[in-house]
């Protein structure tokens, strides 16, 4: 079992690298489609407060302050994605390095809107961030948590023919939750694989309403953009969940 400090010294490791494919405009997923369901469900965020959860370098706080948030709190756990996202800070944004799985800094019902854009599958507890997110929304607030798919975070491998082809996605050890050891950018990594219904069960047991789950994938048009994005056609990689406190 990796101890949070082997978590944060794995995204610091990361984080250079990070950082340098995200300010380039190179990562794909997120450019190609993730971004655009992320907004739309975010909705009209003109003057709303609004914390993310593993805010990474800022990208995303950035863009909800482009789209008129009155302010924005992006909370991370690594040291130098806090330091890049400072770097591009304007009044409207602020960051803090935090670990998410407590938030007991922040009061009770302060945000109008939480999001988490691909932070859950990296916390060991993420019943720990859905209470702490439920506790520090307003009334009527809502949580949007894009994630690893739990159908792709379960093995996240391909089978492939003599010729290095896919041939379909592997779906294995689905019901063996817990850590699973990858490689993101050259950089060895931990993510936490768990169910749909353990994911689904606890935001109803935390008190969230569940709006929508949508489950993304790439336009004809973005494939164009973003060709490497094929498999998104195939296979739900993503997950996104719209809850509400109500
Ligand atoms: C996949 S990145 C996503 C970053 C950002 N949300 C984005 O989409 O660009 C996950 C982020 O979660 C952060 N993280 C991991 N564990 C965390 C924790 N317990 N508390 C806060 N942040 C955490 C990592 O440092 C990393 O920046």
């Amino acid at each position: 079992m990796r101890s949070i400090k082997d978590l944060k010294q794995e995204w610091k490791n990361l984080a250079p690298r990070w950082i340098k494919e995200v300010r380039e405009g190179k990562n794909s997923v997120r450019n190609g489609f993730l971004d655009s369901v992320m907004l739309d469900a975010c909705g009209n965020v003109e003057g709303l407060s609004i914390l993310d959860c593993g805010c990474g370098e800022g990208r995303f706080c950035r863009m909800l302050v482009e789209r008129g948030a009155k302010y924005v709190l992006g909370l991370d756990l690594c040291e130098p994605m806090i330091k890049a996202a400072r770097e591009l800070q304007s009044e409207r944004d602020e960051y803090r390095v935090q670990d998410v799985q407590n938030l007991s800094s922040i009061n009770d019902e302060t945000f109008d809107l939480a999001v988490s854009y691909l932070n859950q599958c990296d916390i060991p507890d993420f019943e720990a961030n859905n209470r702490e997110v439920f506790r520090v929304l307003k009334k009527g607030g809502r949580f949007i948590i894009a994630n690893l798919h739990p159908m792709r975070s379960a093995t996240g491998k391909w089978c492939r023919n003599h010729n290095g082809e896919k041939l379909h996605a592997i779906l294995d050890n689905y019901f063996d939750e817990g850590e699973r050891h990858c490689e993101m950018l050259g950089v060895k990594f931990t993510n936490f694989h768990r169910s749909l219904s353990t994911y689904l069960n606890n935001f109803i047991k935390t008190g969230f309403v569940i709006k929508e789950i949508i489950e993304p994938t790439v336009s004809v048009d973005k494939l164009k953009e973003y060709p490497d994005l094929d498999d998104e056609l195939r296979v739900p990689n993503f997950i996104v969940y719209v809850l509400e406190k109500p």
